[in-house]
């Protein structure tokens, strides 16, 4: 197949570039390069050369028209993708990931096209928090967001709004009722929708996959806004002690960029994916100061991290995933977090990361998003 990949020459979108390569298809990437991803502008080395690269945004609609041309599916990958960012650069955020999409959409229900099947990335932020269980009762219930009041005092588990117990977490499933804490996370919300509606209406197999936290090679070490595990890695190669917000036992579902481009090959290749939105994770969890310390293992490098007891607005405490509907068309991850964190670790050993975070940190301090 000949297929396209909007963002496909960012983080996920390159990983999943290689494992089509590997399974014979022809791949096209549709990218931006933004400089905050791609600080020269340029192809990114770690692009394969076999990946023909278009240059473009996803809101104009004759460059993205003219990728179309000829593809048999879509993975629908580019996006502003800075959470914290997105709490200030609304209007940035929502003209790329909703008109985006939107434009992406229009263009197959006017032109004529080849396209068989579209992927679309989403993200477990749709959810807010998890799932949880109620101790006493041992209820399933969807953790509200912690009030600014209860994260002030540090008190940091969530409490059941009826008993004040701490609840427990539990795996979240694709049902859970999506509670979108940041302008990302409602875009998010909005590029499922938009396209499984399409979908449904124009008879075209739409996948919506909600990726839990993605880390691995290639994830920028000086984009701010990139997940935890790059920033501390980032941090340790600069011999400085990680961050870590709260109390650090707030947890998190890592999954490997491998494994989430093999489970994109997956959804590409079964039927009865269409129409459907799967979580994708491994189903398990690690507390973030376990995550950090696992970092320090892999790295050699022992710096104690500082757990400093701030928190950042919107912030949930524990979120991983249920994984059941996935697995049942065939998919489980390959690569355990030890074995996933050493190849990030090598990859960024020839990484030069820049000053830019603790910028970012005291650009969201001031705006009061990190308190
Ligand atoms: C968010 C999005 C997710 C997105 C990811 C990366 C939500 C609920 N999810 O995930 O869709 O894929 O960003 O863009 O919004 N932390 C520290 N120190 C740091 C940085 C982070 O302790 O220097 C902690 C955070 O407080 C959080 C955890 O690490 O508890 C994970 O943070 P992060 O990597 O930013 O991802 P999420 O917020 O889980």
């Amino acid at each position: 197949m000949k297929i396209l990949i909007t963002g496909g020459a960012g983080f996920i979108g390159s990983h999943l570039a290689d494992r089509l390569l590997i399974e014979g298809h022809e791949v096209l990437a549709f990218d931006n390069l933004d400089p905050q991803v791609h600080p020269t502008g340029m192809r990114p080395a770690y692009l394969d050369s076999r990946v023909a690269l278009l240059a473009g945004d996803v809101r104009d609609r004759r460059a993205l028209a003219a990728a179309i041309d000829g593809i048999d599916a879509v993975f629908h990958f580019a996006a502003n993708v800075g959470v914290g960012q997105s709490q200030y650069q609304i209007a940035r955020y929502s003209s790329t990931n909703v008109l985006g999409t939107a434009n992406l959409l229009d263009i197959l229900a006017n032109e004529k096209h080849g396209v068989r099947k579209l992927v679309v990335a989403s993200s477990m932020s749709v959810y807010g928090e998890g799932l949880y269980r109620r101790p006493s009762d041992g209820a399933v219930v969807a953790g509200g967001i912690r009030s600014e009041e209860q994260l002030a005092r540090h008190d940091w588990e969530l409490r059941d709004a009826a008993t004040g117990e701490v609840l427990i977490p539990i795996p979240t499933t694709e049902e859970k009722l999506l509670r979108c804490e940041s302008v990302y996370a409602l875009n998010k919300r909005d590029q499922e929708e938009y396209c499984l509606l399409f979908g449904r209406t124009w008879g075209i197999p739409v996948v919506a996959l909600r990726f839990f936290n993605a880390y691995g090679a290639r994830q920028s070490l000086n984009n701010p806004y990139t997940g935890v595990a790059a920033i501390f890695m980032g941090r340790l190669k600069q011999g400085l002690p990680p961050l870590i917000y709260e109390d650090g036992m707030q947890s998190r579902d890592f999954v490997d960029v491998r494994d989430v481009a093999a489970a994109c090959s997956l959804v590409l290749r079964d039927d009865r994916a269409g129409g459907r939105v799967f979580n994708v994770g491994t189903g398990g969890q690690i507390s973030i100061l376990a995550l950090c310390k696992l970092l320090g293992t892999v790295s050699g490098i022992s710096i104690e991290p500082e757990v400093t007891g701030q928190y950042r607005k919107g912030d949930i405490r524990h979120c991983f995933a249920d994984c059941s509907a996935i697995e049942s068309l065939g998919f489980s991850t390959s690569i355990t977090l030890a074995a996933g964190l050493a190849d990030l670790w090598n990859w960024s050993a020839a990484q030069e990361v820049a000053e830019v975070l603790p910028a970012a940190h005291e650009e969201l301090k001031g705006r009061r998003l990190v308190i």
